[in-house]
């Protein structure tokens, strides 16, 4: 048991959480009982009653009616509890209060990209402010994914062709996991994110700050950052180590051996490609698995996250 009563659970971080707890938990106890108590009765019965050779056979018992009556009542009351308890909350879940902050979240192989009220994109990461209700847009640009973050207790099939919605509201400032929950290929392990929950203080500096250069940093400065929060981070080192992708370590002005056996100098034109076309020139010994980054990144951007990858000697 952790400190909310709840047996291996993560944090109660959304006003839903503690209601679909229970729920669970009354479905979960519920079947404990039941089944503690049938294996207990007939293991019971099997002894008592065994084939004994001094025992007689006896008729058998073909009815009865107040017997009947309680194995059909009680369960039929105990689903109905579940039923309507459920119902009640999936309604709940299913229509966003009118004050709800909008945010867009496209899934697509393999991240997660998400714009906030403002427009402001960024790579398998979102912020959002406490105690205020937000509304998910979800859509796919590919195949299914499932946009699951467990301390809220809220997760939506995210699908092509159609939008999805959900909603919730945060109740605790912190970061919590965002996963895709639905198998969605090669890099499906990479659809991994973070919520991260402001205070009011930081949602004013969020606010403030997202969205561009600052005028007080460098443009690799501003590289870091969008090397950090568009998710590059997830698959590239900074320190030479192997991850999904190619570390950025000293690889600037150098040449590497690419998939179909050429070489190529990694200059301002390989990264701007490999950004933009990923699949187009990939590094030998990895998987052709980044998605394109088209539409994400302005030139802008793009210039800073060159600068960053210099730096990186
Ligand atoms: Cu997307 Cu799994």
């Amino acid at each position: 048991m952790n400190g909310n009563g709840t047996i291996q659970m993560p944090p109660q971080a959304s006003t839903i959480a503690s209601d679909v707890d229970a729920l669970y938990y009354f479905i979960f106890w519920g079947c404990t009982f039941f089944f503690v108590l049938i294996v207990a009765l007939s293991i019971f019965f099997i002894i008592r009653y065994r084939r004994t050779p001094d025992r007689e056979l006896k008729p058998r018992a073909y009815h009865n009616t107040p017997l009947e009556l309680t194995w059909t009542i009680v369960p039929t009351i105990l689903v109905m509890v579940v039923f309507v308890w459920g119902f009640k909350g999936f309604m709940h879940l299913s229509v966003a209060p009118a004050n709800s902050l909008e945010y867009h979240v496209t899934g697509k192989r393999w991240l997660w990209e998400v714009r906030d009220p403002n427009g402001v994109a960024s790579v398998n990461e979102m912020s959002v402010p406490v105690n205020q209700p937000v509304k998910l847009i979800l859509k796919s640009e590919d195949l299914i994914h499932s946009f699951f973050v467990p301390a809220f207790r809220i997760k939506q099939d995210v699908i092509p062709n159609r939008y999805n919605t959900m909603w919730f509201e945060a109740t605790m400032p912190g970061d919590y996991d965002l996963f895709c929950t639905e198998y969605c290929g090669t890099g499906h392990s990479t659809m991994l994110g973070k919520v991260h929950v402001l205070t009011e203080e930081e949602w004013k500096e969020y606010q403030e700050k997202s969205g561009g250069k600052q005028p007080d940093e460098t443009l690799a400065e501003y590289g870091r950052r969008l090397y950090q929060g568009r998710a590059c981070v997830t698959c590239h080192s900074l320190d030479g180590s192997k991850m999904t992708g190619p570390s950025f370590q000293g690889i600037f002005g150098h040449e590497v051996d690419l998939a179909d056996g050429s070489r190529v100098t990694v200059d301002e034109n390989y990264i701007r490609q490999s950004i933009m076309e990923p699949k187009s020139q990939v590094v030998a010994g990895f998987e052709p698995v980044m998605p394109t980054y088209t539409g994400l990144l302005s030139p802008d951007d793009i210039d800073a996250l060159v600068e960053f990858i210099k730096e990186q000697k």
